[in-house]
């Protein structure tokens, strides 16, 4: 998710756009560049890194002047961190320039098609074909600005927020959305575009906020003319009158980072497999994957190294890499593996899983391996991260950037990734019928619907959290591919509550744990339909006998574990192999809810860091 903003009116631009960037950088940063018409024509500065190395970029390179401008603050999607892919993009003329936060899943074919036309490019990525097909089609079909971005955008598949300007007619701005949030500020004589609200909040508070296959064509004189990109028709838009500060803002709404990110899932999953799962026509694609398919294929087991939630993603890819593909896989804490002298050939597979790709202890695993001889394949969420760079191929997450220190999205987005691997890895082998390979990519596309139904029941949870908040111990307890979710909802409620919980196999409890249980020991218990049901529910009888408090994770409609359990947390029903995607999330929200009710910080708790990148 980047960050964009845009002004146009009687003021100076630069001051304008730079500030608003900077309220911006929790969008994305790992490059910014801005576009100001002079009055004679475009001046652009941009450069990999923050706002504030684009600040002495601008200081350095040109005169900022001008009451017409587009500024971005990137998380690179497509093309590494670098000048060259840093946004605003130019269209070969020099007359148009753009800004856009998305991705265009069909700009190779386009970029193809404009280059028989002779059309060249400096960048890679898909913003600079975007702007380069308006301008071809406004050449060609001979039609203003506002009409090329409408044709161009019925004829690209993606998301998209966009703001273009043309050097020949400095007196509008055409601004679209398709998936990216995009909202426009309307003051007297000028007007503001934004990927949110807060770099324009303290000028105007009167905000339209554009629906999806939206544009407007934004004109000093003229006003805001909102219209429909399918047909051209023209839309009465609703201009709020907005009463957030500009934190709450920042935070969509939300009191933390953690909880928007929590409630991003159903979107950041989707534009996880956005342009890579295609369930309808059975397909699966991932460049990172193809390019090393035999070496996957043929591979004697797979190694995972990760460390804290990154590992309990990795241990949920267990499961599901050995259920479906048939191949073995080790999941090892990269910050032991490191240490060890593991035996690895080149017949193996390492996947690093890294949110930040910033990790010291999965890079130092990343390079024993790569010395070793196995091919080493990185699941990060940075583009352009040292993991994503130092490992041979790989997947981004595209999950955004995640702000709180509780990894949350990146958890669900990872295990989202290394799915979809281990799909396409059954269905190359053969290791799975073509029925249930089908029936799995409908299962997974139909996740974020039961992530967000599952999010429904916050309320409920909080009332849980008030009668737990003040215990000193939890035990979190599953079987099977909810055995890890078990050790990740642990770790949830230690780093931002600082109470101390231990997950465990449900099985575990008979050999010792259960030692443990009275009735000041909440037990929190992952009990879905699936094959260990009947299993759990005698775990959690063998509780109830010790007078053990009893939080159970529910499919809904469950009526024997609600009869046991002191309380429940349900869920949809979910596919097993999929449902720690949607059992994560009343832990997420419930470690949330206990940690805000002991007034914790929870976006940066005490002793850790975002990106533990020290030994
Ligand atoms: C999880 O909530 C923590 N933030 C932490 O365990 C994190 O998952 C771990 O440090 C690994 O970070 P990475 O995914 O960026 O490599």
């Amino acid at each position: 998710m980047c960050g964009i903003v845009g002004y146009i009116g009687h003021r100076d631009a630069y001051p304008i756009i730079l500030n608003g960037l900077k309220r911006l950088e929790y969008r994305g940063y790992d490059s910014a560049g801005v576009a100001l018409y002079d009055g004679t024509g475009i001046q652009m500065a941009k450069t990999k890194g923050k706002v504030a190395d684009l600040e002495a970029k601008v200081n350095a390179e040109i005169t900022p002047n001008g009451s017409l401008g587009i500024g971005h603050t990137r998380w690179a999607t497509h093309g590494v961190p670098n000048d060259i892919n840093s946004h605003p993009h130019y269209s070969n003329s020099g007359d148009l320039v753009i800004i856009h936060n998305g991705i265009i899943e069909n700009y190779g074919s386009i970029k193809k098609e404009l280059i028989n036309r002779g059309y060249t490019f400096k960048s890679d990525t898909d913003t600079e074909v975007l702007v380069n097909l308006i301008e071809e089609i406004k050449k060609k079909e001979k039609v203003k600005l506002g009409k090329a971005v409408q044709i161009a955008l019925n004829n690209v598949v993606g998301a998209y927020a966009i703001a273009v300007f043309d050097r020949n007619k400095p007196d509008e701005i055409v601004v679209a959305k398709l998936g990216s949030p995009l909202a426009i500020g309307i003051g007297e004589n000028e007007f503001f575009v934004a990927s949110d609200a807060t770099p324009f909040i303290e000028f105007t508070n009167n905000a339209i906020y554009l629906e999806d296959e939206e544009m407007a064509i934004i004109r000093l004189k003229k006003g805001v003319k909102v219209r429909k990109i399918k047909d051209d028709s023209l839309v009465d838009p609703y201009i709020q009158e907005l009463k957030l500060n500009i934190e709450q803002i920042e935070k969509g709404g939300y009191d933390h980072f953690m909880l928007k990110e929590i409630y991003e899932q159903p979107e950041v999953i989707k534009d996880t497999y956005r342009g890579r799962l295609l369930a309808k026509q059975g397909i699966i694609k991932m460049a990172g994957l193809e390019e090393n398919m035999s070496k996957f294929v043929n591979a004697n087991r797979i190694i995972i190294i990760a460390c804290g939630t990154s590992w309990h993603a990795g241990l949920v890819a267990e499961y599901i890499f050995e259920e479906w593909a048939r191949i073995p896989v080790e999941v090892e804490y990269a910050s032991e593996f490191r240490y060890r002298n593991p035996i690895i050939t080149d017949k193996d597979v390492v996947i690093a899983i890294s949110q930040s790709g910033e990790t010291a202890d999965t890079l130092a695993a990343i390079k024993l391996a790569k010395q070793k001889g196995a091919l080493v394949y990185g699941v990060c969420n940075v583009v352009g991260s040292t993991i994503s760079r130092e490992t041979h191929s790989g997947s981004y997450t595209h999950a955004g950037p995640e702000i709180g220190v509780a990894s949350t999205k990146a958890f669900t987005t990872q295990i989202t990734v290394l799915t979809m691997i281990a799909l396409r890895l059954a269905d190359v082998k053969g290791t799975m019928s073509k029925s249930d390979y089908m029936m799995h990519l409908r299962e997974l596309e139909m996740i974020p619907d039961l992530v967000a139904a599952a999010l429904k029941s916050e309320d409920k949870i909080k009332e849980i959290a008030k009668i737990f908040k003040d215990a000193s111990n939890f035990l979190y307890l599953g079987r099977g591919y909810n055995f890890p979710v078990a050790l990740e909802g642990a770790l949830k409620l230690k780093e931002i509550s600082y109470i101390h919980a231990e997950g465990y196999p449900a099985a575990e409890m008979k050999h010792g744990p259960i030692a443990l249980i009275d009735e000041q020991m909440p037990v929190v218990v992952i009990a879905v339909n699936s094959n260990h049901y009947e299993k759990v529910v005698s775990n959690i009888e063998e509780i109830k006998a010790r007078k053990g408090k009893i939080i159970a994770v529910v499919t809904e409609g469950d009526t024997v574990v609600k009869e046991l359990a002191d309380y429940v947390m349900e869920v949809p029903a979910t596919p097993e192999s999929l449902s720690p995607l949607v059992t994560t999330i009343p832990l997420q929200l419930l470690s949330y809810h206990i940690a805000v009710m002991l007034d914790k910080n929870v976006d940066q708790p005490r002793n850790l860091a975002k990106s533990v990148t020290v030994e």
